[in-house]
């Protein structure tokens, strides 16, 4: 028994910070001030506050250490760990406040979130199952097999209200009923865990921090629906997460979990672990049970569902990471508690990776119905240096983007529907005042337009036109006319397209021209881009009232176009300046004029 965990973040973004060597760091430390029986590390899954890792937690204080470096260890185990003395100057500061919060719970973004798929998150070692175990896991799967027949799940599923987490937002038990009903043998259970969208990182994750939730999610899925297979397809750039959940399934073969006449019941179900094919659109089901099948990963006609008609030809159900891992919660807690969370039309909670202009940005889970405002400002902390909230791109690169004025929008799947986005996999984008918005939607474009299998003309042709006019009004091309043939294309688009990235993918241009018509002008008609952000309409300058001479801008130019004495006022020769920006991040007096 140890007196104190010290819980160390080893997610894929706190190693890239360097937790691993901070925990090298902590073991040699531990061990050199003798405290190796009473203070135990525990690598972990992320707790969620992903940029200000590496993170520890200390345990059973619950104080949050932040930001650390190998070279803080010894200081903070003699003081903390050894003197009793917690390390004020390692913990969370809000921004702009020079008091810490030293306890996670206490820290604003962990306050109001609502832990049901990352319920396990930062407090297990994802590696061992026996800490699974302890907290409560696989009783859900046990309590299914001995007490509940297949047609009670479903039930129990059905009457919560989930609904799938990939995006479309499917509810899971008519999904599950479905497919127990569907005509032929055998079944099978697949989870997607390909997560294609750019910056999210919601299921991988899970997956680091929590593998055998979603395994004992399955496992009750495949005794409900009367499958004895399933299948774990994870995104090819996720080796961590791999081999997490690889040793995982060993783990739960060893106790029994997975296998034969599980629990003694004769209920059989195993789990093989598929690399992704590494395309957005192999997240699609139907092309990704092709990439099963050793199929190119293209997407192909519904119906058949693949509840009808699925990998090799037979019922398969497949559903999200996050949807597997809330399945062993309602199973153990009984479908209401679920349901009187969340919106009359979305239950439950929702994990979102909140990312882009924010100060908090990270991993959150938390109720559906959440407002947006509540999301950026109490969870997320606000916009960075003062600056304005534009815009939130929410549901991947094929989303919209909701202005402020929507700031109150409680968000669930209607809710964001209704404002020309979507919920997707729960990718939210925050952007301020200096986000040129025909730019972002020429981002997604350009992924888009990268991604499409290339199958639909409407899709491989149409978003590449939608770009290419895009492309022209970012770069002074663009006639007024355009904004009205873009919102026809964007329709057909949407219509016509045979899968989800095509049908979706207007939704950027869509939103954008809704909601931020005013931009799409002055760039078509004055040649002007609001923000600032559109090369080929800006010009940098220097205000020789402000700039001090300081030199600091052309030590920053790349190409050494600010000219001028010392402590003289600096000016830009035009045919030189790139527009990379440098200039305007380097002066401290703001003397560098964008127009
Ligand atoms: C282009 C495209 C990419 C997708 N990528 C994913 C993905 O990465 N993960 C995922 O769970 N669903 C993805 N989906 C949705 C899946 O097709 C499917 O609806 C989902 O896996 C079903 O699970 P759910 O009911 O639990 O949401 C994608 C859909 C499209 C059209
Ligand atoms: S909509 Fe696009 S990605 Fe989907 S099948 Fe058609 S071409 Fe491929
Ligand atoms: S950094 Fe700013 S103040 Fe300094 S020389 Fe450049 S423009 Fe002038
Ligand atoms: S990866 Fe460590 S907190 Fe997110």
């Amino acid at each position: 028994m140890y007196r104190t965990n010290a819980m160390i973040c080893t997610c894929t973004n706190c190693i890239s910070n360097g937790s691993l060597q901070v925990k090298e760091a902590l073991e040699a430390e531990i061990l050199k001030q003798g405290l190796q029986e009473e203070v135990q590390v525990v690598p972990t899954g992320a707790s969620g506050l992903c940029v200000r890792g590496p993170i520890l937690m200390v345990q059973p204080e619950g104080i949050f250490y932040q930001l650390l470096k190998k070279e803080d260890v010894a200081y903070l185990v003699k003081e903390h760990f050894l003197k009793g003395r917690p390390v004020k100057s390692l913990m969370y500061y809000p921004p702009g406040e020079e008091t810490p919060i030293p306890k996670m719970m206490d820290i604003p973004f962990f306050k109001d979130q609502r832990l049901i798929a990352l319920r396990n998150r930062g407090v297990i070692d994802p590696e061992k199952i026996e800490e699974y175990i302890a907290r409560g896991g696989y009783m859900a799967l046990s309590k299914a097999l001995t007490s509940m027949t297949p047609e009670e799940v479903i039930q129990e599923i059905k009457a919560s209200g989930l609904r799938g987490r990939g995006g479309a937002g499917f509810p899971t038990g008519l999904k599950w009923e479905l497919c127990r009903k569907a005509e032929g043998e055998p079944k099978y259970v697949i989870c997607n865990a390909d997560e294609g969208d750019p910056g999210a990182f919601m299921d991988r994750s899970i997956i680091e921090a929590d593998p055998h939730s979603i395994l004992e999610g399955m496992a009750i899925g495949a005794y409900a629906i009367g499958a004895c297979e399933g299948y774990v397809y994870v995104r090819i750039e996720y080796p961590l997460a791999m081999e997490r959940m690889k040793k995982a399934v060993e783990q739960a073969k060893e106790y029994g979990l997975l296998g034969s006449d599980i629990f003694g019941t004769g209920f059989n179900f195993e789990v093989k672990i598929f690399r992704g094919a590494g395309a957005f659109v192999c997240g699609e089901e139907t092309s990704l049970i092709a990439s099963i099948e050793g199929k190119a990963p293209e997407p192909r006609m519904k119906p058949p569902y693949p509840i009808q008609s699925g990998l090799w030809g037979k019922p398969t159900n497949i559903n999200n990471v996050e949807t597997w891992a809330n399945i062993p919660v309602i199973i153990n807690w009984g479908a209401k508690p679920f349901s009187q969370m969340g919106t009359e039309t979305s239950k439950g909670t929702k994990v979102f990776s909140l990312a882009g202009k924010i100060n908090n940005a990270g991993l959150v889970e938390v109720p559906m119905g959440i407002t947006l405002r509540k999301m950026i400002y109490e969870i997320g902390g606000g916009i960075p240096n003062g600056k304005r909230f534009k815009a939130v791109q929410t549901g991947g690169p094929s989303g919209g983007c909701i202005p402020e004025s929507l700031l109150d929008l409680p968000v669930d799947y209607e809710e964001l529907a209704k404002a020309g986005s979507i919920m997707g996999s729960g990718g939210m984008i925050v952007m301020d005042e200096n986000t040129c918005m025909i730019d972002v939607a020429k981002y997604f474009l350009t992924f888009l337009d990268g991604e499409s299998c290339g199958r639909c003309s409407s899709c491989r042709e149409g978003i590449s036109a939608m770009l290419e006019i895009v492309t022209n009004i970012t770069e002074g091309r663009g006639r007024e006319e355009d904004i009205d043939f873009l919102q026809e294309l964007g329709a057909v688009v949407k219509d016509v397209s045979l899968c989800g990235l095509g049908q979706t993918a207007s939704n950027p241009v869509l939103s954008t021209i809704r909601y931020f018509r005013d931009e799409y002008l002055a760039h078509i008609r004055e040649k002007r881009c609001p923000a600032g952000v559109c090369k080929e309409l800006i010009r940098y300058s220097i205000d020789p009232e402000r700039c001090s001479g300081c030199l600091a801008c052309v030590k920053a130019c790349p190409t050494e176009a600010i000219v001028g004495e010392k402590e003289e006022p600096q000016s830009i020769n035009q045919d030189k300046c790139i527009k990379c920006g440098a200039c305007l991040e380097a002066c401290k007096f703001e003397a560098v004029i964008v127009k």
